[in-house]
């Protein structure tokens, strides 16, 4: 029987969990309630998506998994940093994450922020490592990348801020519809964007496949916070293992808000849709990149 893109991705996932293990010694005295923590929020739930595609990509040039691991761990960490933060009480004020408190509730408020720290820290480490990839120009570079991605000149901090801004202040529409192309962009689609150049940089792909992967990624980032949008309005609040109908309380700008349901999937899908294009050259060896792209917006969690 064919594997769905589902069942491929839980196994991935299923592996990529049992290798965390291997990146936590925890320290003896006292200051190992910040691993603790950090432990802790890493371990409970997650897709795993942009470890997945970090290692899919890769694989497209023949890299295996333990090729790609340390990226791919680097990276959830920080993604794993990001959501920490975007659920303490000054940003979006989560008690529920991943179906389990958030760390500022399992932990305290200042645990959780100096977890967030630490994971951030540790991706940058992990990245530095020989192992990460053997050629150090190499790693060098994925490090500028993903440093440029997580950071605050258009990457995921400056994502947050515009987040934060929007559901702050009062805007004209056009503003808006102007505004929530930079969120979506930035607060998502670049950590997932980095998750496909870095297996692309990783395989060493030639300049034509980098710029489809490159658009493929950019797709399926937007397509994939819309849906998260669409999941804030109609998603079980069980599967999602998130508190839902945020966005609207939190006067968040939205693709829902500003163009409705309807309309917000139809954008979603037409991405996907141009996304699934985007690397049909590579053949048959992108399908699970492909059925991913169309995953991302039918997923219910
Ligand atoms: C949630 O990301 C936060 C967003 C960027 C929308 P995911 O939906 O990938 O969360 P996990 O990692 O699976 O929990
Ligand atoms: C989170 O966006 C994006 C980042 C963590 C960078 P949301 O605030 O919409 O994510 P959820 O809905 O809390 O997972
Ligand atoms: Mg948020
Ligand atoms: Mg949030
Ligand atoms: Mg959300």
């Amino acid at each position: 029987m064919n594997e769905t893109i589902k069942d491929i991705l839980k196994n991935y996932a299923t592996r990529f969990n049992q290798e965390i293990e291997r990146f936590f010694p925890f320290p003896e005295g006292n200051e190992k309630r910040v691993t603790q923590a950090m432990h802790y929020s890493l371990t409970r739930g997650g897709k795993r998506l942009r470890p997945f595609l970090v290692n899919e990509t890769a694989g497209l040039f023949g890299l295996d998994f333990e090729a790609t691991i340390n990226t791919a761990m680097a990276l959830e960490m920080l993604h794993t940093y990001s959501l920490i933060h975007d659920d303490l009480p000054a940003m979006d004020n989560d008690d529920l994450r991943r179906g389990f408190p958030t760390c500022h509730k399992q932990f305290d408020e200042a645990t959780a922020i100096i977890a967030g720290d630490g994971l951030l820290t540790y991706a940058f480490e992990i990245m530095s490592r020989p192992s990460t990839a053997a050629d150090a120009a190499v790693r060098c570079y994925l490090i500028e990348m993903l440093a440029n991605a997580a950071g605050a000149f258009s990457g995921m901090v400056a994502g947050q801020m515009l987040d934060l801004i929007g559901a702050t202040y009062s805007m004209s529409r056009d503003d808006k519809e102007d505004t929530i192309k930079h969120i979506e962009e930035m607060k998502t689609g670049r950590l997932l964007r980095y998750a496909v150049e870095a297996g692309a940089v990783l395989g060493k792909a030639n300049e034509n496949e980098l710029k489809a992967l490159l658009s493929y990624s950019r797709r399926i980032g937007i397509a994939f916070q819309i849906a998260d949008d669409i999941l804030d309005v109609t998603g079980d609040e069980r599967t999602m293992g998130k508190t839902l109908h945020k966005d609207e309380e939190q006067n968040k700008i939205t693709f829902v808000g500003l163009y409705g349901l309807d309309t917000a999937k139809q954008i979603a899908r037409e991405l996907t849709d141009a996304a699934r294009e985007d690397i049909s050259f590579f053949g048959n060896r992108a399908k699970n990149l492909q059925d991913l792209a169309t995953y991302i917006i039918d997923r219910n969690h």
